[in-house]
């Protein structure tokens, strides 16, 4: 078995206590980092590419001078420098457009429910009826992150991995099974997500990249499959399964909790790998004046939604238990987030 260590940077980069002005400016740039993406900006920002007036006339409807004061919030941030009627990338600017996925899910996905903390603690909302995330930018966001933080570690796994058919579980909008088939001649893939958006992006996608016959993207509940509740065809045929950040919801019923990975597997009985990866509880080292990028937003919006997390020995728990032997462990560029490979053997 293979187990990485825990990099340093899980146990923080950003100092607490957060002052109240870093508190604020925080906030202001991390929807300022969101806006940048939603001008296209943020591709030639990560490349460090100089930014012109005229880029931000580009799309057909632009606002030049609402997307101007932008791009003077980011001046102002220290994203970006103004000289002589261009703006310049600074490296923490490349970082933030790199790491953007961080923002997607957080701006995009989750601002209704941080905004609604409050109400959905003290009763006056309540999640899913009066509280909506916004499942596409949830899945976009995990996408560019997948993109530029977890490709790698995934390619290198994969190098040791003999597949032909492969399903990914929740799987936004279906990068990643589009990446993994098209670098690997004559396998296929199927991706499975609930969310209606998604699935609509990922069937373009999948056109758009010439993948149709080798890769189809599915809209499905899986835990209506892995109830018996859908015929799956030939997808339940495929020899590995893939999930990334899905596992935590699939678990949140502490009832189904143990059946979700056995019933897994009968559902895929062909499937000799699971990769799962996911974001899990932080363990509690007692050193608390420091915080990582994303475990705390990760853990408010869950509570928010009434989804608990787990810790690392529940999750090995829980793959032992459905007779899955743990191969490798490896942990990813997301703090506190674990990439496991295991082989039903
Ligand atoms: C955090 S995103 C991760 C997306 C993708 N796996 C990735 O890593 O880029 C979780 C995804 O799971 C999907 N999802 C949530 N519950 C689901 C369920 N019961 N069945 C299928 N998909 C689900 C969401 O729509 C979302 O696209």
């Amino acid at each position: 078995m293979t187990i990485s260590p825990a990099p340093d940077q899980w146990h923080g980069q950003s100092p607490t206590p957060i002052s109240p002005a870093d508190a604020y400016n925080g906030y202001i740039a991390a929807n300022v980092i969101f806006a940048l993406d939603r001008l296209g900006l943020l591709d030639r920002i990560e490349r460090g590419d100089v930014l012109y007036r005229e880029d931000l006339g580009r799309q057909p409807a632009a606002d030049t001078d609402r997307a101007e004061a932008v791009l003077r919030a980011a001046v102002g941030c220290g994203y970006l420098k103004a000289e002589e009627g261009v703006f310049l990338p600074t490296e923490t600017g490349r970082e933030a457009a790199r790491t953007r996925g961080y923002f997607t899910w957080a701006v995009g996905g989750y601002s209704e429910v941080f905004a609604h903390a409050g109400s959905l603690s003290a009763g006056t909302a309540r999640y899913d009826e009066d509280v909506h995330r916004d499942e596409a930018m949830v899945a976009l966001g995990s996408g560019q992150a997948d993109r530029s933080m977890f490709a790698g570690l995934l390619h290198q796994v994969l190098a040791d991995v003999d597949f032909e058919a492969v399903a990914d579980l929740g799987s936004g909008t279906s990068a990643r099974v589009q990446r993994v088939v098209s670098q690997r001649p004559g396998t296929r893939g199927f991706g499975i997500d609930i969310s209606e958006p998604a699935t609509r992006l990922a069937r373009q996608d999948i056109v758009r990249a010439g993948l149709e016959g080798r890769v189809e993207a599915i809209r499905g509940d899986v835990l209506d499959i892995l109830a018996g509740g859908r015929d799956l065809g030939a997808v339940a045929d495929v020899d590995t399964v893939m999930s990334f950040l899905l596992l935590h919801d699939l678990l949140a019923d502490p009832k189904t909790r143990p059946d979700v990975l056995p019933r897994m597997r009968e559902a895929f009985p062909r499937s000799r790998t699971f990769i799962f990866a996911d974001t899990m509880l932080r363990p509690d080292t007692g050193a608390e004046d420091k915080l990582p990028i994303f475990s705390a937003g990760f853990e408010l919006a869950h509570a928010m939604m009434g989804v608990p997390l787990h810790t690392k020995d529940t999750y090995e728990d829980l793959f032992r238990s459905a007779g899955l032997r743990i191969a490798r462990t490896e942990a990813m560029a997301t703090p506190h987030s674990w990439l496991y490979v295991l082989a039903a053997d």
